[in-house]
C-alpha cells in the first residue's frame, strides 16, 4: 500500500472559503426552520436587470453559441471591455490586452499565476478577501501582509508599504473599495502608493470590481490611469459580479500588458477554455449598457450603509469606521472578546460570531476570515428591514456582554 498522501500537499493546503462556510451554517440553520439573518453573503440582492437577461435568451438561440469560442473571450466582448475601461477609468487598452475569465476569481488565479515565480513576494494590505491568499499560495509566491485597522479606516500608507518590501517583492495588491473593509483611497493616496510601485520596479495587480460601488464624496480612482509611470507593470481585475448584479453568470476579466496576457490566455485554453458564450453575451449587454442599473442600486446600499454602521456604533464595545465603497461594514469587536456572555466568554471573534448565530440567529463573517482576528465583516446587501432586525438582535446580545 502507497503511504503517499491522498490529497496533494498543494491542495491539502487550501482552506475552505471561510464566507461560504458561514453562509452554509446560516442555511442550514434556515432550513431546519431557525428564522436566521445573514450578513455573510458577498453578492447584491437584487435581480440582473431585464434587457442583460433578453441578451442572453437570444444568445441561447444561436447556433454559433452552442460551439467552442476562442479561449479568451468572444472578440466583441473584449473590444466592448476595452471600451468600457477607456469609458470608465480614462484607460486606453487594446482588445488583445483583455481576457475574459470565469468570474473575477479565475482572473485573481491567473494573474498570480502569469506573474508568479516560487519565493515572489506579494504585498497585500490586511484585511484581505480571503481568495487572494490561496491564489498566491497556489502559485508558489510568498505573501507578505501590510496590516491596517479601524484608525486609519483601514488605508495603507506609503510608509507602511516600503516597510515590508525586500529584494524579493515583486507586486503589490492594491483594491480599492475594498472586500472586506469597504475603504476607498483618494486620488492623492492612489498616486502616492502607485508612484512609490513604480520607482521600486513593482508590478501593481489591482482589483476594480467594486468601482461603481462609492458612496458619499468618495470617487474611485484607477491606479492604472491615475499613475502612467507604472507602464505596462498593472493588471487590472474586474467583472460584471457586483456592477450589474450578475454573481451567477461567472463573467470577469484581465487586462495587462500583451504578453502576460497572451501567457494568461494559454493557461486558461488548458484550463476552462472559453467562458460560457450565453454568459458573455450577457455580459456584453452589461458592459456596454449604461451604469443606471448601479445607479439604482447604490442609492438603495448607501441607504443601508448608513443605517448600519450608526446602528453598530451604538453598540458598546462595536466601533465601525465608515466604509466608503463596495457593500461591507468591518466593524471591531476587539472590547468584547473575553466578555462573559450567555454563560460563555468567547475568545475570539470566531467564537463570538458562533455565538451570536446561535443566540441571536444572525451570521456575520469574523475577522479571521480576512486576516485580521478581532473584528466581523456584515455586508449590508440585503432588505432594509432584516438589516435593521439583524443588527437589533446583535445589538440586544451583546448589550449583556460583561
Ligand atoms: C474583491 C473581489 N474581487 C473579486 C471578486 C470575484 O467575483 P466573481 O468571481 O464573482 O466575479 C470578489 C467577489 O466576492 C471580490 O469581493
Amino acid at each position: 500500500m502507497s503511504t503517499r498522501p491522498r490529497v496533494s500537499a498543494r491542495i491539502s493546503a487550501i482552506s475552505e472559503s471561510a464566507t461560504l462556510a458561514v453562509d452554509a451554517k446560516a442555511k442550514a440553520m434556515k432550513a431546519a426552520g431557525r428564522p436566521v439573518i445573514g450578513f455573510g453573503a458577498g453578492e447584491p440582492d437584487f435581480p440582473t436587470p431585464g434587457y442583460i437577461i433578453e441578451a442572453a435568451v437570444q444568445a441561447a438561440r444561436e447556433p454559433r453559441f452552442h460551439k467552442y469560442t476562442p479561449a479568451g473571450g468572444l472578440p466583441e466582448l473584449k473590444q466592448a471591455i476595452a471600451d468600457k475601461t477607456r469609458r470608465d477609468s480614462g484607460y486606453a487598452v487594446e482588445a488583445s490586452q483583455v481576457l475574459v475569465t470565469n468570474g473575477g476569481k479565475q482572473a485573481v488565479y491567473e494573474a498570480f499565476a502569469t506573474l508568479l515565480d516560487p519565493g515572489d513576494e506579494v504585498l497585500v494590505v490586511a484585511p484581505y478577501w480571503t481568495t487572494y491568499p490561496e491564489a498566491i499560495k497556489l502559485a508558489g509566491g510568498v505573501q507578505v501582509d501590510v496590516v491596517t485597522d479601524e484608525s486609519t479606516g483601514y488605508l495603507a500608507s506609503v510608509e507602511q508599504l516600503e516597510a515590508a518590501r525586500t529584494e524579493r517583492t515583486k507586486v503589490l495588491l492594491f483594491v480599492s473599495p475594498s472586500n472586506p473593509t469597504g475603504a476607498v483611497y483618494s486620488r492623492e493616496q492612489t498616486e502616492a502608493i502607485g508612484r512609490w510601485a513604480a520607482e521600486h520596479g513593482l508590478w501593481v495587480v489591482t482589483d476594480e470590481i467594486y468601482e461603481h460601488l462609492v458612496y458619499g464624496g468618495a470617487e474611485f480612482t484607477s491606479i492604472a490611469t491615475a499613475v502612467p509611470e507604472l507602464g505596462d507593470r498593472v493588471v487590472i481585475l474586474n467583472g460584471v459580479a457586483k456592477t450589474y448584479a450578475m454573481t451567477g453568470w461567472r463573467v470577469g476579466w484581465l487586462i495587462g500588458p500583451s504578453d502576460v496576457v497572451k501567457a494568461a490566455t494559454n493557461l486558461q485554453s488548458h484550463a476552462t477554455s472559453n467562458v460560457a458564450n450565453v454568459s458573455q453575451m450577457a455580459a456584453l449587454a452589461a458592459v456596454s449598457g449604461d451604469l443606471s442599473a448601479v445607479a439604482e442600486m447604490r442609492a438603495a446600499f448607501d441607504r443601508r450603509r448608513q443605517t448600519m454602521v450608526r446602528m453598530l456604533n451604538e453598540i458598546p464595545g462595536v466601533f465601525c469606521p465608515e466604509p466608503k465603497g463596495a457593500f461591507y461594514a468591518y466593524p471591531s469587536v476587539k472590547e468584547l472578546i473575553g466578555k462573559e456572555l450567555r454563560g460563555r466568554r468567547p475568545q475570539s471573534s470566531g467564537e463570538l460570531a458562533e455565538l451570536i448565530l446561535e443566540e441571536a440567529e444572525v451570521a456575520v463573517v469574523p475577522g479571521e476570515a480576512f486576516g485580521t482576528p478581532g473584528y466581523f465583516r456584515l455586508s449590508y446587501a440585503l432588505g432594509d428591514d432584516d438589516l435593521v432586525e439583524g443588527v437589533s438582535r446583535v445589538a440586544k446580545l451583546l448589550s449583556e456582554a460583561r
